[in-house]
């Protein structure tokens, strides 16, 4: 059988989540109620990376789909007038650390396997970090606020674009000018016109 273009990359990215589904490499794997591999557009030039599931996502095994995700989507669709399924979005750690705390190292480095491969498939053009984590895992900054909104070489052509975590937004929720959010609605207008 001979897979082309979408449906190639498609039943790829599947693969991937069947061996995400079985993974044992870290503990997080005793404690998750479901694995959270991604979902979205496999054709998308933009992929989103978060930090890892939380509670919600855990229970549905779908990225993003609790308060934060809910602010996301607004985002998307206000600002960059993307609807979520336009774009793939991931995590770093693809199982909830346990009361929602920052993945170790050697769970990040146990679950690494898992997003080079969905980015080898994807092959985004720009990879969007949200948050502190996946800004450290890409760049090796961890300040968002003097990070944000630039664009990071990465390997080959793919560029990164770090931004704010949206439960980070959730938390600051002023968005007069100079604020976080203020930031981020510009950030999602560039993310809009970079998709385009
Ligand atoms: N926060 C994240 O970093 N990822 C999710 O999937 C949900 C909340």
């Amino acid at each position: 059988m001979f897979l082309y273009g979408n449906e190639e990359k498609q039943k790829n990215i599947e693969m991937i989540a069947k061996r995400i589904e079985v993974c044992e490499k870290c503990p997080l794997n005793l404690t998750r109620t479901n694995t959270v591999p991604g979902s979205g557009n496999v054709d998308s030039p933009i992929m989103f990376v978060g930090e890892g599931p939380g509670a919600d996502e855990d229970a549905l095994g779908e990225p993003f789909v609790g308060r934060a995700g809910q602010l996301l989507e607004k985002m998307l669709k206000e600002y960059a007038k993307l609807e979520r399924n336009d774009v793939f979005i991931t995590n770093i750690v693809k199982c909830r650390p346990p009361q929602n705390r920052v993945p170790t190292q050697e769970e990040v480095k146990s679950c690494q396997s898992y997003l080079d491969g969905q980015i080898i498939v994807i092959k985004p053009k720009i990879i969007v970090t949200l948050g502190n984590t996946p800004l450290y895992y890409f760049t090796g900054e961890s300040k968002i606020t003097q990070s944000r909104g630039r664009f990071f070489n990465w390997y080959g052509d793919i560029k990164i674009f770090p931004t704010f975590h949206p439960s980070y937004l959730l938390r600051n929720q002023s968005s007069t000018k100079g604020s976080p959010k203020w930031y981020a609605y510009l950030d999602m207008r560039i993310i809009g016109i970079m998709y385009r």
